[in-house]
């Protein structure tokens, strides 16, 4: 469960980026953020996952108050969320299976069950096959698959993801659709910042709408609601 409470935020170039958000997202739930470019969606999501401190309010993320968590427990704390980003973020110089495992490696799992679970996540996004490949020998949608697995290694309860679907081709976009669908309908919570209206459209969940640092609309199998 992700809980914000009177969530303001505001930048120390003085920019307010979030101002006075309440917002209880359950567990299982698909959550869509859409909004205007600079509405505070990554300043939103960023919080979730202590890349940013708000500036007042509470945010409990599974029972962690996130705000006040001390910078040395933040290791930790991120190992049980899943994070994936526009431009994927792989490690250049490890190959698709040594970007995968590395995050069962860190918490020093015992290696005959990370190469059994690194296989099982590539398996599901469908790359086992190209597993000894450096991540600038994929696609960008190969690559971001890769980024899926990376994040739902570790068998977290909740994954945000940050326009996933904004440096790919309609065609890819879906793949990497169908993919967060599997994830979510095996009880893991999604939330997703994106611009792609085709998406949120037909493949419904609920939408969050933020404007201003405000939500505008928070809707059970809503519409994206935006020209583009
Ligand atoms: N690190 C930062 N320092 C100062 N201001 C920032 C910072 N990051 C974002 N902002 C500002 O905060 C506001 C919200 O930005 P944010 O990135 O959350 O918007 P967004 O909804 O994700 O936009 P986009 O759709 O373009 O990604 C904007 O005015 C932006 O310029
Ligand atoms: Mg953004």
């Amino acid at each position: 469960m992700i809980e914000m409470q009177e969530v303001y935020k505001k930048y120390p170039n003085g920019v307010s980026a979030i101002n006075g958000i309440d917002v209880r997202i359950n567990q299982g739930e698909f959550v869509y953020v859409v909004g205007p470019s600079g509405a505070g969606k990554s300043t939103f999501i960023k919080m979730m996952y202590r890349e940013e401190v708000p500036t007042s309010g509470t945010i409990t993320l599974n029972g962690v108050n996130v705000a006040k968590l001390k910078n040395t427990k933040v290791p930790q704390f991120r190992r049980q969320l899943g994070v994936v980003f526009q431009d994927f973020k792989l490690l250049p110089t490890l190959t698709v299976y040594e970007n995968v495992a590395f995050a069962l490696e860190v918490i020093e799992a015992q290696p005959k069950y990370i190469k059994k679970r690194v296989m099982e996540v590539l398996d599901l996004v469908n790359l086992k096959h190209k597993a000894r490949m450096l991540p600038t020998e994929l696609s960008g949608g190969e690559q971001q698959r890769v980024s899926i697995a990376r994040s739902i290694v570790n068998s977290p309860k909740v994954v945000i993801a940050d326009e996933p679907t904004g440096n790919l081709d309609p065609d890819t976009s879906w793949e990497i659709m169908k993919i967060f669908e599997e994830i979510n309908n095996r009880g893991t919570t999604v939330v997703m910042a994106t611009h792609n209206k085709e998406i949120v459209n037909t493949i419904k969940h609920r939408v969050i709408a933020i404007e201003g640092g405000k939500i505008a609309r928070d809707e059970q199998r809503g519409e994206y609601g935006y020209e583009n």
